[in-house]
């Protein structure tokens, strides 16, 4: 059970990956150029959040299930090695944080009162939320490294 949701955790990196870039980049475009705020900005909004908070619940049952919450009976223990503290504190807490800049983003969006204001709100949390979970991925390059796939 644990390799399995491991698996989906590792897939739904690229949908959340893909669905960020693609809603700053537009959301950019979008207030820049002054476009429309359209159907599809909100249709990627949306897809971005619900995956988002799939891999939170998916992030927090690996979490409990994988024993990586026993780590806090030896703290100072969990803090001297790189990889107990990236996996018990800073990838569970970079990514619940920017998993709640982008509801927030979307909210505040929602709430804009014209299409450039809804545009401008949703590209500045999506880049603060894009550049937190990005840097909390363990990437095959990173200090703590997993393989692509
Ligand atoms: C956008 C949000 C997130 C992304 C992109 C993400 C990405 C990843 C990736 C790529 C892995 C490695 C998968 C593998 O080795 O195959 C991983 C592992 C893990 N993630 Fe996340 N994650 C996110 C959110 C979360 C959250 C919110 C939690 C907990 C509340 C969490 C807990 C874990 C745990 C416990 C592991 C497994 C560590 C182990 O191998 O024992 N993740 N995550």
């Amino acid at each position: 059970m644990y390799t399995g949701l491991l698996h989906l955790h590792n897939l739904l990196r690229y949908v959340i990956v893909i669905l960020l870039i693609l809603a700053v980049v537009k959301s950019f475009i979008g207030w820049f150029g002054k476009k429309e705020y359209t159907a599809a900005d909100n249709k990627i909004s949306l897809f971005l959040l619900i995956s988002a908070h799939l891999q939170l619940l998916i992030g927090l049952a690996l979490y409990f299930i994988g024993g990586h919450h026993n780590a806090w009976q030896n703290v100072a223990e969990t803090m001297k090695s790189d990889v107990t503290r990236f996996w018990s504190v800073e990838h569970i807490a970079s990514m619940i944080i920017g998993i709640a800049i982008i509801t927030l983003g979307r909210i505040m969006a929602k709430k804009g009162k014209s299409d450039n204001a809804k545009h401008r709100r949703q590209a500045i949390y999506f880049v603060l939320a894009m550049v937190l979970i990005f840097s909390s991925i363990p990437w095959p390059f990173s200090a703590v490294a997993r393989p692509w796939f």
